[in-house]
């Protein structure tokens, strides 16, 4: 959550960061702000509440420079209004700072350390320039220092980047537990909350870890740890592309990633299987074996993508798998087993709530595998293994094409398990064949846009809420289906159980009430029809979610058959459009949802 972008030695500061920041703007949009300065020291700090696309809007051709930071703020401290807005400056002005994180001790640090100053706003961040500024101005710290010493005293996670306007050659940094990097140019060098903000200038990176400092200037880079130490560390190349990171000619980057779901099935069937073989690691295979239970750790939409890989892994395993909500497991901790595998399932893998059970269960000295888009990130550095999704920067902020390539992977690795242990089910589980599969049944669905859509204005048109039922794996889709309806279109929408709805819930359906049913398993979809009976006679409009072999006259959205283990990646298609439409139907912006923010990197 925020975005950081910073510059030092280009032409073109402005430019740069508003392009680095328009890339960012997933991790939030609440309100934006630039500072640049060239060396002469002509310097302009400009911020806006709202989209990069206002502060644009307030940018004059005279504000550039060869120095800049820049930020995009998801709001924690404080309203989203300019004074609120990000960099912020010292008491004298003279120290400018943009972050991303939660500073724990703000409160503490005002009281003992900033009696008498005056704050414009009310968040952490200025609390920090303050104090910075403090260590400079009373102290007379050398700005370097100044920074050092406020590191030592601010508890929390953050990622800062800060200029001091009287040497406007360099960038301070430092990160904690929220994301940064640094971008190698010829002449220029640059920071980023991520390596899209900066793929435009520059494909080589440093990575910065927590309690480092970083000093960037325009030709050299100075990293160094906790003690003071400088620290040598290799470039690296980021795969990527910025056609892979363009909407293309699509309207929404979630229709764009809907419609990719096909090709990342089979960039994931190309990078996990070769010569008759599956491509994963042995000290993978050998942690899951030795396992006598797996706990997937998740949030959100990635949690749903472990349930929905529950069934297939324990059948396939022979291990037992419990799902635990990330943000819940600090409090309510199962007990554990002997001998427990975490899997972390993470898109960002900067999820700031399954870091913080990760940081646990590895003081527990349990092993750790993460499943994430973005190897390199938090969570993929810190766990023991990592798996990656393949699936390409997942942008809109509901998360679609990452769900699905989730699932794919997790039954690549109880495929691969499996075989290795001679698992009878996994013997005769042509799994590629099956992905395969898969993705004919997911283009056959995408083709059909139009029916879709016309039935999301004939059930959804006008409605406050809905429910989403089905029963076994169709349950998990629900709940997915129900996230990612009420995170975008804004229709309060849960998913059930359909058996579960009549013990309290059916209270709800009335005249009208949208109830979309999904139904993929033969040997259960009576049961769920006669549930469909219950609601219809209650005046509920029914809209059917059917797969070809449960298929009945009525039915409103078919779904081509794929094997029972992966039915969630053929089923939630349909769902993500219904999501997609209901949006636009209702005139809001699919990508970036109100109070939303692509890495959930707080607590
Ligand atoms: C919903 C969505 C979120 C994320 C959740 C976890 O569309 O994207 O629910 O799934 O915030 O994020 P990751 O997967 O990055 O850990």
């Amino acid at each position: 959550m925020c975005g950081i972008v910073g510059v030092v030695g280009s032409k073109n500061a402005t430019d740069i960061l508003i392009q680095g920041l328009q890339k960012l703007e997933y991790r939030g949009y609440d309100s934006a702000g630039i500072f640049v300065s060239d060396e002469r020291k002509n310097q302009s700090i400009i911020k806006a509440v709202g989209r990069i696309s206002s502060l644009q809007e307030k940018i004059g051709i005279e504000v550039n420079g060869s120095i800049g930071i820049g930020h995009t703020r998801w709001a924690t401290h404080g309203k989203p209004t300019e004074n609120n807005a990000h960099p912020h400056a010292s008491e004298s002005n003279r120290i400018l700072l943009v972050h991303n994180g939660v500073v724990e001790n703000y409160k503490e640090i005002k009281t003992e350390y900033l009696n008498g100053h005056h704050f414009i706003g009310e968040t952490d961040t200025e609390v920090c320039a303050h104090l910075i500024g403090k260590f400079i101005e009373v102290d007379h710290l050398t700005p370097k220092d100044a920074f050092v010493k406020a590191l030592g005293i601010i508890e929390g996670s953050y990622a800062f980047a800060m200029v001091d306007r009287e040497d406007p050659t360099v960038i301070y940094v430092a990160k904690n537990k929220s994301p940064l990097l640094v971008g190698l140019g010829e002449g220029y060098n640059m920071v980023g909350s991520d390596a899209m903000a900066m793929i435009r200038e520059t494909k080589q990176f440093l990575e910065i870890h927590d309690k480092e400092v970083v000093i960037v200037k325009k030709d050299s880079v100075e990293i160094l740890d906790e003690a003071g130490i400088q620290q040598e560390r290799d470039a690296f190349t980021a795969e990527l592309d910025l056609s892979d990171i363009g909407k293309g000619t699509y309207p929404y980057y979630m229709l764009k990633e809907i419609d990719e779901q096909p090709a990342v099935m089979r960039r994931i069937m190309q990078n996990y299987f070769k010569d008759g073989k599956y491509l994963v690691a042995d000290e993978i295979k050998k942690a899951v074996i030795e396992a006598d239970r797996i706990y997937i750790v998740a949030a959100g939409t990635s949690y749903h993508a472990g349930y929905a890989s529950k069934t297939f892994f324990e059948e396939l395993t022979d291990t037992p798998v419990e799902l635990c909500i990330a943000s819940e497991f600090g409090y309510n901790l199962p007990l554990l087993s002997k001998k427990p595998l975490f899997i972390y399932i993470s898109q960002s893998g900067e999820t700031a709530d399954s870091r913080q059970v990760l940081v646990k269960t590895k003081e527990l000295g349990y092993p750790a595998l993460t499943v994430t888009n973005v190897p390199g990130s938090t969570l993929s550095r810190e766990a023991d293994f990592t798996m990656a999704l393949h699936a390409g920067p997942e942008i809109a902020v509901a998360s679609t094409k990452a769900y699905t390539a989730q699932i794919a992977v997790m039954s690549i690795l109880a495929k691969a398990v499996g075989e290795e242990i001679g698992n009878e089910k996994a013997k005769s589980f042509n799994l590629i064949q099956e992905l395969s599969l898969v993705a004919t049944s997911m283009v056959a669905t995408l083709a059909e846009k139009e029916w879709i859509e016309s039935k999301v204005a004939e059930y959804l048109k006008d409605t406050r809420n809905a429910f989403y039922i089905g029963r076994g794996q169709d349950y998990f889709v629900s709940m997915e289906a129900a996230l990612k309806l009420k995170e975008i279109s804004y229709i309060q929408c849960e998913g059930f159980a359909a058996g579960e709805l009549k013990h309290g819930t059916i209270a709800l359906i009335e005249e009208g009430t949208p109830v979309l049913a999904i139904i993929s398993n033969k040997s259960i979809a009576s049961h769920t029809r006669g549930n469909i009976m219950e609601v219809s006679s209650r005046g509920a409009n029914v809209l059917k979610v059917v797969s070809a072999d449960c298929q009945e006259e009525g039915d409103d959205i078919l779904v081509g058959n794929v094997h029972s283990y992966l039915t969630s990646l053929a089923m939630v298609i349909p769902t993500q459009l219904i999501a997609y439409y209901a949006t636009l139907q209702r005139g809001l912006d699919v990508d970036k949802p109100r109070n939303l923010a692509k890495s959930v990197t707080v607590e």
